[in-house]
């Protein structure tokens, strides 16, 4: 089974992406074919090398392997695979491929959009969260010890190729991970001006076991409903000027409770799930959504098993960290609030609004 859709940012960027379950041969044919003539760095995460250096056809000498985790996403391992490409005779006719999560895909993206001006760039995502998120849209990052994605760049791939016999070895929190961030769709699919209805709230219910025991099919169509979701969205404001924010949805939230744990105690998804049930919660109490949609919504995160965070942290220091937040002013913290079925506004709370959310 393949599906594949296209990105079409302007007249002239354009790129595919393929959804499919073929065997890893097909895929090394379709990697070979596409970069035919060309160098290729692959960056992969170790783990990824481990599992899948065999199934893959690229030489040890083309590979630059990456440790895992998020703070592996600095300056000194972006400057080593510059050097990497550099030492390898990389033009600007070549390419770099990231094969793995997020991390790989940003340091990897943000290599390729600076070196030489540019290079072209594949992504191989490996994990549901990078497949439904950042392998499309564009977006490329490294971390300062300070915060997040503060040094990056809005540059597309050439081209993503989503295989899901790589998500058979994700463990059962990644594979949550990623579910988290599928679930956010749900919630924002008519603020994400597609042309048709998807229904995927309906399907995510309708569909949850089929889902949680990663059914191909099933699976190859989900990711094809977030992605027709989240392209919508960035072929119309590719570099977040307005609609691409509802792709934030939760985030504000998540985001300062991944900060303020370090990364270590929560996966994105789980933060983001956190995130959503504290804007949910918000949007009911302050009117923005009915009580059928509240309880539907709520209905939706449990039935895959997520809960609201039953833990506090330091009010002060959450609220500090997200007016660290490249999307807030000077004196307001940007949420993405539900406000009505499927669909959410961005709300501009003070300080002192979002202190008091947190302590009630
Ligand atoms: N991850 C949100 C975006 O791509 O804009």
């Amino acid at each position: 089974m393949r599906q594949v859709l296209k990105v079409q940012i302007s007249e002239n960027k354009e790129y595919l992406i393929d959804i499919s379950d073929s065997a890893f041969v097909r895929l090394n044919q379709e990697i070979f074919e596409y970069t035919k003539g060309q160098k290729r760095l692959v960056v992969m995460s170790k783990k990824v090398y481990k599992l899948y250096s065999s199934e893959l056809n690229f030489s040890d000498d083309e590979i630059y392997i990456l440790p895992d985790g998020e703070k592996e996403k600095n300056y000194k391992n972006y400057l080593k695979i510059i050097n990497r490409a550099f030492e390898m005779g990389l033009t600007r006719k070549d390419v770099i491929i990231a094969v793995g999560g997020g991390v790989i895909g940003d340091i990897a993206g943000f290599a390729a959009s600076t070196y030489m001006r540019g290079i072209d760039f594949i992504q191989i995502p490996t994990t549901l969260l990078s497949a439904v998120d950042s392998s499309v849209g564009g977006k490329t990052a490294i971390d300062l010890p300070a915060g997040k994605n503060i040094v990056g760049t809005f540059y597309q791939p050439k081209k993503v190729f989503i295989n899901i016999n790589f998500f058979e070895t994700l463990d059962k929190k990644q594979y949550m991970s990623g579910l988290g961030e599928v679930l956010k769709y749900a919630f924002i699919e008519d603020s994400c001006k597609y042309n048709i209805p998807l229904f995927l709230f309906e399907f995510l219910t309708l569909s949850c076991e089929k889902i949680l025991q990663r059914e191909p099919l099933t699976l190859i169509r989900l990711i094809e409903y977030c992605l027709n979701l989240k392209i919508a969205v960035v072929s119309q404001d590719e570099k977040e000027g307005g609609l691409r924010k509802v792709l934030n949805f939760g985030h504000t939230f998540g985001h300062a409770l991944e900060t303020i744990t370090k990364y270590k105690k929560y996966t994105h998804g789980e933060a983001v799930a956190y995130g959503m049930f504290f804007i949910i919660e918000w949007a009911y109490k302050h009117e923005y959504i009915n009580y059928s949609y509240y309880k539907l919504s709520l209905d939706l995160l449990d039935k895959y098993s997520f809960k609201p965070l039953d833990k506090k942290y330091p009010v002060e220091k959450i609220v500090e960290i997200m007016k660290k937040d490249k999307k807030a002013t000077s004196d307001r913290i940007i949420f993405v609030v539900p406000n009505g079925k499927k669909t959410v506004t961005e709300v501009k709370l003070t300080t002192l609004d979002v202190e008091f959310a947190l302590k009630n």
